[in-house]
């Protein structure tokens, strides 16, 4: 890559201070690690606040101007690097909180205790989000102290929130998009497509997310004496669950593909052209099946086609031996991953529509409306996805492939709609990375990977 401006000149400067720096910035990114900030559970609130200091202080030592905003829940952290006249704007994003751990869960290690192994980062957050939001830091880092300052101009937006689906970021956005102006935004939450094989990813799913209160008798019952003659609201909650889907896979609610758009061939050529081994994929989840959506591919299924899970559902007895309860009540938790153009709203609403319909006799129920996010996809010709895939083929010594994932990031439609910009979603993580569940890790190789791909993106930017 041929030095074309003032910033690449600088490149071999950053460059040195990443390599020197290596062994620092993860102590530092362990020490964030050690924070258990669990955004869903009042008891780290205090923890929550610790780490969004730790985000504004790091912020501070290399020189930027940042700052705690209080919201209704967790703090927000802003950064602001020094104004370098006529040079973009880019605002990068992350989230220092995470989801719930324990080492009862299934953990080998202690999950707020990162470990070295095999070349990986074990704990909760080292992935999703810390380890890959913190590449930017350093990247920036890097540029203030070595490069003579950042080449453009950058807005760091650090929040609580992303794993509760918080509305206060909404409200955040709302309030104070003009302070949020910017040219590009970007994002590292997201995967690499396989080790040693980078990706951006262009398409993310949204979600509708619900909740669903079946209620009966008002006290739970003997079955013997009781049932042939009173509704079960497990049976009942257990029917409207299953008229979900059709035998071929499909949502079976009313109007929820009418907007669904559809996959272009490019894009079926493009999933068919990715390397993906079906019977390994298999086997790594131990399944002996692969099914969904009849008519799709396993990869368009998973990530570019809406779907609807099941997450919890409860009542009645489940200790154990029998208990012959007719059950008062019984709940279930379900989403729907969408796609471009449904409407997280209009789900819910033709959810409430179908429910009322299949909804058996003898019951009654609620429908709770959790928090919804809408799919999107980016454009893939623009500056700044080549200036980010210039800046991975530096990093990583290889152009990115360009993905679709079935994940969510909220924060991706509020970008856009409050600040009209696409959101590079530069993933450094694997999809073996154990996000949300025990044993999440994160390469360390791959986090300076992160780190020189970050700092180059920035001078790639530069005009
Ligand atoms: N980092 C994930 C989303 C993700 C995972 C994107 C894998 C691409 C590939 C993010 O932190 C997350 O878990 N989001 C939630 C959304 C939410 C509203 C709770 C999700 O997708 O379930
Ligand atoms: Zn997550």
């Amino acid at each position: 890559m041929p030095a074309t401006n003032a910033a690449l000149e600088k490149w071999s400067a950053v460059e040195s201070y990443l390599k020197a720096g290596e062994g620092r910035f993860l102590d530092e990114l362990k020490n964030l690690i050690r924070i258990p900030s669990v955004s869903a559970q009042p008891a780290h609130n205090d923890d929550t606040r610790e780490a969004a200091e730790f985000v504004r202080d790091d912020l501070t030592r290399s020189g930027m101007k940042a700052e705690i905003v209080e919201t209704a829940g967790h703090p927000i952290v802003i950064g602001r690097s020094p104004h370098v006249d006529g040079q973009p704007t880019v605002l990068v994003y992350g989230h220092y909180d995470v989801q719930p751990a324990e080492k009862a869960d299934g953990w080998a290690t202690e999950p707020f205790e990162p470990v070295e192994k095999n070349g990986n980062l074990y704990a909760r957050g080292a992935t999703d989000d810390k380890g890959q939001f913190y590449t930017h830091l350093k990247a920036a880092e890097a540029w203030m102290k070595a490069g003579g300052g950042l080449p453009v101009n950058v807005v760091f937006l650090i929040e609580g929130e992303e794993e509760v689906g918080g509305a206060n970021l909404e409200k955040f956005f709302a309030e104070k998009a003009g302070e949020l102006a910017c040219d590009y935004a970007v994002i590292s939450d997201s995967s690499q497509w396989a080790p040693g094989v980078p990706a951006v990813t262009y398409g993310l799913r949204g979600l509708c997310y619900l909740e669903l209160l079946v209620q009966g008798p008002k006290t739970d019952l003997h079955s013997g004496m009781f049932g042939g003659a009173v509704a079960n609201p497990l049976n009942a909650l257990c029917k409207i669950i299953a008229s979900l889907h059709d035998d071929k896979g499909r949502v079976a609610i009313e109007g929820f593909y009418d907007d669904v758009a559809p996959l272009a061939d490019w894009e079926r050529a493009e999933f068919a052209a990715l390397p993906f081994d079906e019977s390994a994929f298999r086997e790594v989840l131990g399944v002996k099946e692969l099914t969904g959506e009849a008519g799709f591919t396993t990869l368009e299924r998973k990530s570019a086609r809406p779907t609807c899970d099941v997450h919890g559902l409860w009542g009645g007895y489940s200790g154990p031996g029998p208990k012959t309860v007719l059950p008062a009540k019984a709940g279930a938790k379900l989403s729907f991953r969408l796609v471009p153009n449904q409407d997280n709203r209009k789900v819910a609403d033709a959810f409430r529509k179908h429910v009322a319909k299949v909804c058996p006799l003898g019951v009654t129920y609620e429908i709770i409306d959790h928090h919804g996010a809408p799919g999107v996809v980016v454009e893939t010709d623009t500056p700044g996805m080549a200036a980010a895939r210039r800046a991975i083929d530096v990093a990583f010594g290889r152009e990115p492939v360009l993905v679709r994932e079935g994940g969510s990031i909220p924060v991706v439609g509020l970008i856009k709609d409050h600040l009209k910009v696409d959101t590079l979603l530069l993933g450094w993580g694997q999809n073996d990375d154990n996000l949300h569940a025990p044993d999440e890790k994160f390469s360390i190789a791959d986090f300076h990977r992160g780190i020189a791909a970050s700092a180059r993106f920035f001078a790639e930017l530069a005009r």
